[in-house]
């Protein structure tokens, strides 16, 4: 049976924290799709266009998909023939937060398991927003992002578009 993961995340830009997941986790797949999601609680500084054309740039591979998702992830993930849901984990707390979604998700489906990859240590405290932030208030971030994404962040920096 072919091994298909899901990585839901909202990737407001995507990271060398994403990065880092992503490319660990690729082998152990047949197929990984990136899903780009959002949550009504945040709001958004690059559009999902945006967003799924960076992360394609970065990963143009067959075996890696980028979709995005306006739904639940766990419909997603049963509708693309996901069994996994890929989810990474930087400090003890993000734990809470993805003990919570990973029950929510497996009673929704209970064939799907939620798999989870540590940060590599040096990316365990960036945040898509961190970056963001340091990058409007004129601070290097370019080891944090990839180039495609650093060109349109700092765009974005000069045309004051950063929510
Ligand atoms: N390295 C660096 N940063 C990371 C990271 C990593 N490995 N993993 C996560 N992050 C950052 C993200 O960039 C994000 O930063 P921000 O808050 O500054 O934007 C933060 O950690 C939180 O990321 P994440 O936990 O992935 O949240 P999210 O908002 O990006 O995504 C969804 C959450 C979209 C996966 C979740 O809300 C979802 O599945 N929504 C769909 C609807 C649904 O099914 N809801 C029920 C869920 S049970």
């Amino acid at each position: 049976m072919n091994r298909v993961a899901i990585y839901p995340g909202s990737f407001d830009p995507l990271t060398m924290g994403h990065v880092d997941i992503i490319k660990r986790a690729a082998p152990l797949f047949d197929k990984l799709y990136i899903c780009i999601s959002e949550s009504t609680a945040k709001s958004y500084t690059f559009s999902l266009e945006e967003r799924k054309q960076l992360i394609k740039e970065c990963f143009p591979s067959d075996t890696i998909e980028v979709v995005v998702n306006k739904g639940l992830t766990a419909k997603v993930a049963k509708e693309l023939g996901a069994q996994y849901i890929l989810r990474g984990i930087r400090t003890y707390m993000d734990m809470e937060y993805e003990k919570s979604m990973d029950t929510m998700n497996s009673s929704l489906y209970p064939d799907l398991e939620t798999i989870f990859l540590f940060a590599s240590s040096h990316l365990s405290t960036i945040s898509s927003s961190l970056v963001k932030e340091v990058a409007f208030l004129g601070g290097d971030i370019s080891t944090f992002v990839p180039p495609n994404v650093l060109n349109l962040l700092l765009d974005k920096v000069k045309k004051n578009e950063i929510e």
